[in-house]
């Protein structure tokens, strides 16, 4: 039989039809649940998220940067903290880092602040766990350790633009002891040549 006179038998009360019209009606509303499933997903999670902002948001103003606040020029590099913690504060704009090359402690935690003055940027950094986002308007902050002294290279690995590929920064890992010697002669450490 082919199909068309297969459509044919069907009308007139044929019980296969009958069989066909349930399944097809059973299948619509399996369907429609898993449509509806979907979309109750949707909402409840849109509304937990819109609910839950994210812990800990600091903003920075962009376009005052290099004028006021802690990300002033004079600002930028290694310091130790009211503590005696070090911190790096860094800038990311297109396409460089500032400063371009960093100096931090082995084996003492580190913590690291940065932001970018333009589009979105990022960076790891070779040997360790730092990979973060620099987004304008927030304040990237995050703190760890370096195993063992070395150079490391700093990457932008988020694309910036035409110049993402030659944006980076170097990272001078040294011991814990030169580094508190160097600490205590300056206020800001860098290792960018002068
Ligand atoms: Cu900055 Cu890619």
């Amino acid at each position: 039989m082919n199909p068309v006179d297969a459509i044919d038998a069907g009308e007139g009360g044929d019980p296969a039809e009958a069989v066909a019209v349930a399944a097809e009606k059973r299948w619509g509303v399996v369907v429609s649940l898993i449509i509806l499933m979907l979309l109750a997903m949707m909402v409840v999670t849109g509304l937990h998220w819109s609910g839950m902002p994210a812990a800990a948001v600091e903003t920075v103003d962009p376009r005052t940067l290099h004028i006021a606040g802690e990300f002033v020029d004079s600002n930028l590099g290694t310091s130790l903290d009211a503590d005696g913690r070090p911190v790096v504060r860094l800038i990311a704009q297109q396409y460089s880092f500032e400063p371009q090359c960093i100096v931090v402690p082995a084996d003492m935690p580190v913590t690291f602040r940065a932001t970018s003055t333009d589009a979105l940027h990022g960076f790891v950094i070779g040997g360790s766990n730092a990979n973060v986002m620099l987004v304008p308007g927030f304040v990237t902050s995050f703190t760890t350790t370096f195993a063992t002294p070395g150079e490391r290279l700093m990457p932008c690995h988020e694309f910036c633009g035409t110049g993402h590929e030659a944006m980076w920064a170097h990272v001078q890992v040294i011991p814990p002891k030169d580094f508190l010697a160097q600490a205590s002669s300056a206020k800001r450490l860098s290792c960018v040549p002068r």
